[in-house]
């Protein structure tokens, strides 16, 4: 395709401009995104669409792709949970008015199962100044809606999950939260935790915030991997917190692999919950008593899932 055209398809489909990229790792990227539009109506938790052309190159070492005719004019485009830093560059609290920009937190996959990852390999070749699609819409459940300002809330997650967490983070430090709040995260290697030192700083200056984190690839772990479902069965998760997990005053909050969540089905007939298995959170925090949002019959339960695939 001639650059001409190439640069016909960016103005026609591209409304928004990347502010900054900081890289974690190589293939762990925090980005800023101004919409030409203004920033949507939204509250944290939420999440938006980035896109890119077909048309725009691929980062090396990624599953080569096998596209379909037309498919070089078409715009691919993935959900992605609004993220946020919670301190500026001051290191204060943001402020509610200063966002002309959405940040995200997003993982490069290289491969997967079915067809090549589409949209990542192309994320992962933007710089500060390129043109990108951004939603006009921002849409979600996963927010703090029901929470009542003394409840104790758990943010669990695992990789890019704690993106939609840590901007309800930045809400509930931003209301003076009185109840207790954890976040915990559970990644393969320590340099896949994009926001280690914000969340240590945090419970540093924040005597009802606690942060735990858990790696599984490490050479010191991944003989003994501890995954979160393991900290709520062997009750480090309530010393963390500082508090019993008591379903009538707490708020759990899931996001990241779908494993570690178990969403269950459904059964027909007897329309009891049937648990994927390995034992996933959903499982085990509903033997505790909690109750899962079911959307589809508007019951609102007080562990909240965002799903990602
Ligand atoms: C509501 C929602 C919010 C999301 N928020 C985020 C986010 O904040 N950050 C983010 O990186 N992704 C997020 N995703 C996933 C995102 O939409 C894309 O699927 C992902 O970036 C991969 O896109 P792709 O086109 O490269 O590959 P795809 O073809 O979309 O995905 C290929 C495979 O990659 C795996 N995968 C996808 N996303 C992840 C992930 N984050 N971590 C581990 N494995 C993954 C799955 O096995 C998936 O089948 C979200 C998805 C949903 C539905
Ligand atoms: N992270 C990297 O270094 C890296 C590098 C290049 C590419 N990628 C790609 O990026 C994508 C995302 O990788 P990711 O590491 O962010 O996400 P991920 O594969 O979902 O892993 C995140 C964490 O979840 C854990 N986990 C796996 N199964 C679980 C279960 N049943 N219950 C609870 N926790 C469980 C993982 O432990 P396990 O160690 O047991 O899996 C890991 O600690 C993948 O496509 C991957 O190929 C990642």
């Amino acid at each position: 395709m001639t650059l001409d055209k190439i640069n016909a398809l960016r103005t026609k489909h591209y409304n928004a401009t990347v502010v900054s990229i900081r890289f974690a790792n190589p293939d762990l990227m925090i980005i800023r995104v101004k919409p030409d539009a203004g920033v949507a109506k939204h509250r944290p938790g939420q999440y938006s669409t980035l896109g890119l052309g077909h048309w725009e190159v691929r980062a090396p070492d990624c599953q080569e792709e096998n596209p379909k005719a037309g498919d070089e004019v078409k715009l691919i485009r993935r959900a992605y949970s609004i993220s946020s830093s919670v301190l500026n560059d001051a290191g204060d609290l943001y402020a509610e008015t200063s966002r002309e920009w959405l940040e995200f937190y997003i993982v490069l996959v290289r491969q997967a199962d079915k067809a090549a990852p589409a949209l990542t390999p192309r994320l992962f070749t933007l710089k500060s100044g390129d043109r990108v699609f951004l939603g006009e819409k921002i849409a979600g459940h996963f927010t703090l809606e029901t929470v009542k300002p003394t409840d104790n809330i758990v943010f669990l997650s695992t990789g890019t999950g704690e993106a939609p967490h840590n901007y309800m983070l930045w809400e509930l430090l931003n209301n003076s939260h009185d109840g207790r709040i954890l976040s915990a995260c559970c990644v393969r290697f320590k340099q896949d935790l994009g926001y280690l030192s914000i969340h240590e700083d945090l419970a540093r200056r924040y005597p009802n915030y606690a942060y735990a984190s858990l790696t599984t690839r490490e050479a010191t772990t991944v003989n003994q991997k501890v995954y979160i479902q393991d900290l709520i069965t062997s009750g480090q998760l309530e010393e963390r917190l500082g508090a019993k997990l008591d379903p009538a005053c707490t708020h759990v909050y899931l996001c990241g692999n779908p494993k570690m969540i178990g969403v269950p089905n459904i059964d027909k007939t007897t329309g009891k919950f049937v648990f994927p298995q390995p034992l996933g959170l959903i499982e085990i925090l509903t033997q505790r008593g909690f109750q899962m949002d079911q959307p589809s019959v508007k019951l609102k339960g007080n562990v909240h899932v965002e799903e990602y695939w």
